[in-house]
């Protein structure tokens, strides 16, 4: 399997952190970062990390089953998750959550037909204390009110970048 040279850049990089007996440290990295090149974690690529790493291809399928952030199939431009675990769940995480399904047309681990956003329902993101929270590809969003998801939501399905809704990256400083 071919990746860009910039992979392979990283790749090495990461294999070289660990010593011989350890590389298996390297397969997290080594998949969240393929899967933003290709855009999902395909068998091929299950099998490469495996031989890389020195694992079973078995092995990577079972880390794979505990890590969210890593998709079997390929999910939207914007991938949109959003916390439903106690802390959000508390102010407001599920209507929020529905609104988003809602207003898209889709569900869990689903993407719009024009393949611009996917959703996700996730458990804890690790922002708490500025519940609810929603995460859009690597950015956090915090204090996440019902009209600034809807702009949000809309926004992005109408092809504009997060950074391009003001009002809601005024929520992300
Ligand atoms: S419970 Fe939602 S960020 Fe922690």
């Amino acid at each position: 399997m071919t990746f860009s040279p910039e992979l392979e850049a990283r790749f090495e990089k990461f294999l070289d952190k660990y010593p011989a007996g350890r590389k298996r440290s390297a397969m997290i990295p080594m998949l969240i970062y393929a899967q933003d090149e290709i855009g999902s974690i395909t068998d091929e690529l299950i099998e490469e990390v495996a031989k890389r790493v020195g694992v079973t291809p078995l092995q990577v399928n079972e880390a794979l089953t505990y890590y969210s952030m890593l998709h079997r199939k390929p999910m939207g431009k914007y991938h949109v998750q959003i916390c439903t675990n106690i802390s959000c769940l508390l102010v407001g995480g599920e209507e929020l959550w529905d609104r988003a399904c809602h207003k898209l047309g889709i569900g869990h681990k689903q993407v719009t037909a024009d393949g611009r956003v996917s959703l996700e329902e996730v458990e804890c993101i690790g922002a708490c204390s500025w519940a609810p929270a929603i995460q859009v590809n690597y950015d956090f969003y915090h204090d996440v009110t019902m009209e600034q998801l809807e702009k949000l939501i809309d926004g992005l399905a109408a092809g504009k970048r997060p950074e391009e809704i003001t009002e809601v990256a005024k929520v992300n400083s």
